[in-house]
């Protein structure tokens, strides 16, 4: 059965605009899977845009579900995650000015830094996924290195204009295919809405989809709850179809 990450950054991200003690991100997590979340996604950016090292420690104690932490390749964030031990942790690459995660890692050119925290990860008896683009080349370097999670970006499909969302699927499709081929896990994610999840949650072979900012906008008007329902419901009867 698909799972579903919610991302809970975003309200993080309203209670730093104002550095006020709301909203809670960890009432959102507990919210979040009392509504049915398979687990609950954060990510510790290197400027602590949003999500703040108490809010991992705090996390890690009351979630009931799977902590999927994401993180950059910074000693500093790995360090804090090897305290932490959450159950996952997604590799991500990071950019000061960039509004979210525009890219996939590049696992060719960080090869050596990559597997070095994979090595301390997995001693901390902690699962690393890598982000990446669904492009083959950097499956296959991530094979090599004997991860046995990825994470494929859909945000090229959820971008996409009319004309080329189809293109974006096959690369997709084209990528999970042979991620499997491969032997790995996979999972998905990045900018999937209530319009655009049912082709990517279609997809047999994906296991886990991690969805935020889609969910989190939905909740202004109809409640996290209901959101997170809604999410759900959309990606079990794509799977199910
Ligand atoms: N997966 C990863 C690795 C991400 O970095 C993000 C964004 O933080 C997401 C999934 C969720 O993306 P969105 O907020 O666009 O749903």
């Amino acid at each position: 059965m698909i799972k579903l990450g919610v991302n809970i950054d975003h309200v993080a991200t309203i209670r730093q605009q104002r550095y006020t003690d709301y909203p809670d991100p960890l009432l959102a997590a507990i919210k979040a899977e009392e509504a049915g979340a398979d687990l609950i996604t954060l990510h510790l950016r290197e400027d602590r845009r949003h999500i703040q090292d108490n809010d991992v420690f705090a996390m890690r104690k009351i979630l009931k579900t799977r902590m999927n932490l994401e993180c950059s390749l910074s000693v500093d964030i790995i360090n804090i995650a090897c305290k932490a031990k959450p159950d996952d942790v997604c590799l991500v690459p990071e950019n000061r000015s960039e509004l979210t995660t525009e890219g996939g890692l590049d696992v060719i050119k960080h090869m050596s830094s990559i597997r070095n925290v994979v090595d301390l990860l997995s001693s901390n008896e902690i699962n690393v996924s890598i982000f990446i683009d669904p492009d083959i080349v950097q499956i296959e370097a991530a094979a090599k290195i004997g991860i046995g999670i990825i994470e494929i970006h859909t945000g090229k499909y959820s971008d996409a204009a009319p004309s080329q969302i189809n293109n974006e699927l096959f690369r997709v499709k084209e990528a999970v295919g042979f991620a499997k081929s491969q032997g790995l896990k996979v999972n998905a994610g990045h900018g999937l809405s209530y319009d655009n999840v049912t082709s990517i949650a279609s997809i047999d072979g994906i296991e886990e989809l991690n969805i935020g900012h889609s969910i989190i906008s939905r909740s202004i008007f109809d409640g996290i709850h209901n959101a997170v329902v809604e999410m759900k419901r959309i990606i079990l009867e794509a799977r199910n179809k």
